[in-house]
């Protein structure tokens, strides 16, 4: 089908479980556990009422946003996934193009298969998201790499000191790194397209994916017959290694993951310059609460930290909410990958305009005409539950 019947960012969805193979469909639009927090993401949303001001002239609204200096399309960005090169060929340039494209902000995942080095090339504000081990040797040696890539905002993705228990990917029979297997050579060949399309193509152009931005040096293959964990440390990550690259990066410094208002304060006193409230999408502690209900306690506290929320955001209604309630910025992260699954670069791109869209129409129908004006007498709690 062609790019204009996607209406909405949830088309993409439908196209993509079509187009992948079932084990990576699966892994990307997975939870951990029951999805009690990939959910309640959605149903905090619709905990929340919009309050519409009429008669406001809004005939010159914009959907541009401010965010470290840096002047962006709209108050939006894509969010770090790993394995966003077995969304299509070339995954993480595909993301990191279409955001540069439409002056959106993308951030590369430490779980990506193109070297950071490489996608530095692509992006206009370059964002790198690390997975950090607590050694003090390694983190010196990651932020060495990243600075010398020029990179200009490090995140720190704080809520994984384990992997998660997603017991999805163990039913499909999806691991990192993916093992050989029938079923895994059955899904290929029954998803011939992105079986040439994306992994022959991969095959031919680089050889076997590797995990290249995990550490200094890179990482283990993503097929492989022993499964390599490559976690090592991360369970000994503490505030004081976040003092450390505090210390060792110049420029902008986030962590990602916080739902909690102390942490918030201890991220800001060990020198972060912004926090992104996050439960990763429902795909770590199962049950840790939505991230829209912990961002006004969360704002509160963060002086002049700057503060982004990601998760369940599929609206430009959603974005105007999570503006309301106290971020400065948003990330979106599954709908992008469905769109580079469906339709690769260019279906990134229509994703993104389609989000703008929404926000601006949104923002006319809100009455406002500057993305600074959304303010808190702009929403309410809903009372019912839905
Ligand atoms: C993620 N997420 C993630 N986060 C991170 O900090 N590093 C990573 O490597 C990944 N990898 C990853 C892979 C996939 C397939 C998904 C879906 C998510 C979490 C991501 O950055 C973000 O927090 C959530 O995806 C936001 O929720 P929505 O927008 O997907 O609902």
């Amino acid at each position: 089908r062609s790019l204009s019947r996607f209406l909405s960012l949830a088309d993409f969805e439908t196209a993509a479980r079509r187009a992948l193979p079932r084990q990576i469909y699966g892994y990307y639009a997975g939870a951990a556990e029951t999805s009690q927090s990939f959910q309640g993401n959605f149903a905090a949303f619709r905990q929340y009422d919009l309050v519409p001001r009429v008669l406001t002239d809004v005939s010159s609204r914009s959907t541009r946003a401010k965010l470290f200096g840096m002047d962006y399309w709209a108050p939006f960005g894509i969010a770090p996934m790993g394995l966003s090169g077995l969304a299509t060929f070339d995954g993480e340039i595909a993301l990191a193009r279409a955001a540069s494209a439409a002056n959106i902000p993308s951030i590369v995942s430490a779980t990506s298969l193109t070297p950071l080095e490489r996608i530095a090339q692509e992006g206009r504000a370059r964002w790198f998201q690390a997975y950090l081990p607590g050694e003090d040797a390694r983190i010196e040696a990651m932020v060495a790499r990243v600075q010398a890539a020029g990179y200009d905002t490090f995140v720190l993705t704080a809520d994984v000191p384990v992997a998660a228990n997603r017991e999805n990917n163990v039913r499909t029979g999806f691991s990192i790194p993916l093992q050989p297997s029938l079923r895994l050579a059955w899904d290929g060949l029954s998803h011939p397209r992105w079986l040439c399309r994306t992994w022959f193509a991969t095959l031919l152009s680089r050889g076997v994916p590797h995990f290249e931005n995990m550490d200094a040096f890179r990482g283990p293959p993503i097929l492989a017959r022993n499964v390599v964990r490559a976690i090592g440390a991360r369970d000994q990550l503490a505030w004081r290694h976040l003092a450390l690259i505090r210390r060792l990066w110049p420029g902008r410094l986030v962590v990602k993951g916080i739902l909690s208002p102390a942490d918030a304060v201890l991220a800001r006193e060990n020198g972060a310059d912004g926090i992104i409230v996050s439960n990763h999408g429902g795909r770590q502690l199962d049950g840790a609460r939505p991230p829209l209900l912990a961002l006004p306690e969360i704002a509160e506290v963060s002086g002049s930290m700057a503060v982004m929320l990601d998760g369940g955001i599929r609206r430009g209604s959603d974005v105007l909410k999570a503006l309301a309630l106290g971020a400065d910025f948003v990330f979106v992260g599954r709908p992008f990958l469905f769109a580079a699954a469906a339709r690769g670069e260019a279906g990134v791109s229509h994703a993104i305009a389609l989000l703008v869209a929404e926000i601006e129409r949104n923002m006319a129908l809100l009455g406002v005409s500057r993305i600074e004006d959304v303010g808190a007498a702009h929403v309410e709690r809903s009372p019912f539950p839905r």
